[in-house]
């Protein structure tokens, strides 16, 4: 049996420059999409992603925190592709770590607005650009640090518990006409968790039970899955993708 099926859908992914979001863009288009619009701040790169993936994709460069290129996005994949089927809330940030009573007010609110609120924004963009009238599935990418407090990356945490709160409030407030769902990643390796895993791989694998980090594609299938009708009894879950960490057994 092959991936799920998203056969003539027309995606749009957050945050495709590189890594998570681009494993997403390049399984929409292998799935069967028939377009695929990427966005991230830096047009020359997300210009060279869209071409890397060819004819159905698109791109379009902006801010994810401004909620006029959440339109202009939208707008883009229905004036070319004829549509906007499915919502990857997937750009992400991390510019704090550190103690919350410590951490930097700034970093904090540049971590919440892309990692939270941004998410909102394109979503009402998406529902408001085509979703209301035409339904469609959105998944946002989450973390396991959203679902159990840790030491060094509270700003981050916080900023993902509320995304998958998010997520089940929107599943809830626009259920039936659109599906709404999350992934729970733990550490993958993309440029965002390098600092987590480069002084010790080995040792990071370890802590989670399938033995390995987790690779863009882990969470891609996943966030397909979600979006595909596969998933269509489904929406306000979160999704671990994690090799087992959440579920692992404490010490006795
Ligand atoms: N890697 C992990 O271990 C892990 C674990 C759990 C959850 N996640 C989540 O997975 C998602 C993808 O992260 P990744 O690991 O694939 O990291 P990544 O390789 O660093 O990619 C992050 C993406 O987000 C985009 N982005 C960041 N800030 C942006 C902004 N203000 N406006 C527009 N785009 C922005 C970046 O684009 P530009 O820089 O080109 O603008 C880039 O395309 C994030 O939400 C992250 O929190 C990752």
């Amino acid at each position: 049996m092959g991936g799920p099926d998203l056969t003539g859908r027309v995606g749009l992914v957050t945050g495709a420059s590189r890594g998570i979001g681009a494993a997403v863009a390049r399984g929409l288009l292998d799935a069967g999409a028939a377009g695929v619009v990427v966005t991230g701040r830096r047009p020359e790169t997300v210009a060279a992603v869209a071409e890397e993936l060819g004819p159905r994709a698109v791109a379009v460069s902006g801010n994810v925190r401004d909620p006029e290129h959440a339109r202009e996005a939208v707008a883009t994949a229905v004036a070319t592709f004829g549509a906007c089927d499915l919502l990857v809330n997937n750009a992400g940030t991390n510019p704090s770590a550190g103690p919350l009573m410590e951490v930097d007010l700034e970093a904090v609110d540049a971590t919440w607005d892309v990692n939270l609120r941004a998410p909102l924004v394109w979503a009402r963009a998406a529902w408001d650009g085509w979703m209301r009238a035409n339904g469609g599935a959105i998944v946002a990418v989450g973390s396991v640090g959203g679902l159990t407090p840790g030491p060094a990356l509270g700003a981050y945490n916080v900023s993902k518990a509320g995304l998958h709160h998010l997520t089940r409030q929107l599943a809830h407030e626009l259920a039936p006409t659109v599906r709404v769902n999350a992934v729970a990643a733990s550490v993958v390796r993309t440029r965002l968790a390098e600092a987590l895993f480069a002084t010790d791989p080995d040792g990071v694998a370890a802590a989670h039970p399938l033995g390995r980090l987790g690779e863009p594609d882990d969470v891609a299938a996943a966030v397909l899955f979600l979006l595909s009708d596969a998933a269509s009894w489904i929406t306000g879950v979160v999704l671990p993708v994690d090799g087992g960490l959440s579920g692992a057994a404490g010490p006795l």
